[in-house]
């Protein structure tokens, strides 16, 4: 069964409590936060404050997807904040083997994103220490923006990689995630799609996320 982690970016966040609120009282699986620096991407969103704020009221785990350059220098801030899962960037870690095993001694769940021009093969070494992967479907930095198809192939060859290390990563979809293109998403293997513009601009934001999940 597809899971789903609404990403409150596209919620109002003059309304964020009745974001958190909703994702409550959902069938989503978590609740998932990104942190732009305005540096690793062209943007500037929230910070620990507001990740503080969110976990006094969410009912689900909060997965921190941070867009942010070295974010291993935050790991503790981030496990303060409230996180369950810290993402990181591949692309965004000098010293990635080091971040990942921080991440865990903080008491959280080790994930690591690739862009969509990052290779699923960068991770063949470290595959086997991480709870997730993350796979880019569009450029970060935005919501709205369009699906990159090459992402299937990128979640069949990650789903390959799992199986032959014997890891136990779990993989997650982020960008452009919504009817339309979900269905191949599942179908190549992936278990947690990320969808912020489907789910928060939709008339029903409870039923845009049963209906991904009854995709599958
Ligand atoms: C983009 C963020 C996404 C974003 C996805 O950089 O990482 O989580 O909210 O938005 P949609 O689902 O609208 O593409
Ligand atoms: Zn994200």
């Amino acid at each position: 069964m597809i899971q789903v982690a609404p990403s409150l970016l596209s919620a109002d966040f003059a309304r964020l409590g009745e974001a958190v609120a909703m994702v409550n009282t959902s069938e989503a699986s978590l609740i998932h936060i990104d942190v732009m620096d305005g540096m690793f991407v062209p943007n500037i969103t929230v910070g620990f404050p507001v990740i503080k704020s969110i976990s006094t009221i969410a009912e689900k785990p909060l997965d921190v997807h941070m867009m942010v350059s070295e974010p291993g220098r935050f790991v503790d801030r981030v496990r303060d904040a409230g996180a369950s899962i810290m993402n990181v960037h591949w692309e965004a870690c000098t010293h990635l083997d080091r971040v990942v095993h921080t991440i865990r001694e903080a008491g959280m769940k080790p994930a690591v994103t690739l862009n969509p021009a990052t290779p699923v093969m960068f991770l063949r070494d470290i595959i086997r220490e991480l709870d997730m992967v993350l796979l880019m479907s569009v450029n970060p930095g935005f919501g709205g923006q369009k699906f990159i198809p090459n992402t299937i192939n990128k979640v069949r060859e990650l789903r390959r990689l799992i199986a032959e290390s014997g890891s136990e990563a779990v993989i997650e979809i982020d960008g452009g995630v919504n009817l339309e293109t979900a269905p191949s998403l599942i179908e190549a293997g992936a278990d947690i799609l990320v969808a912020g513009s489907y789910v928060f601009n939709a008339a029903d934001s409870h039923k845009a996320i049963s209906d991904l999940i009854s995709l599958s």
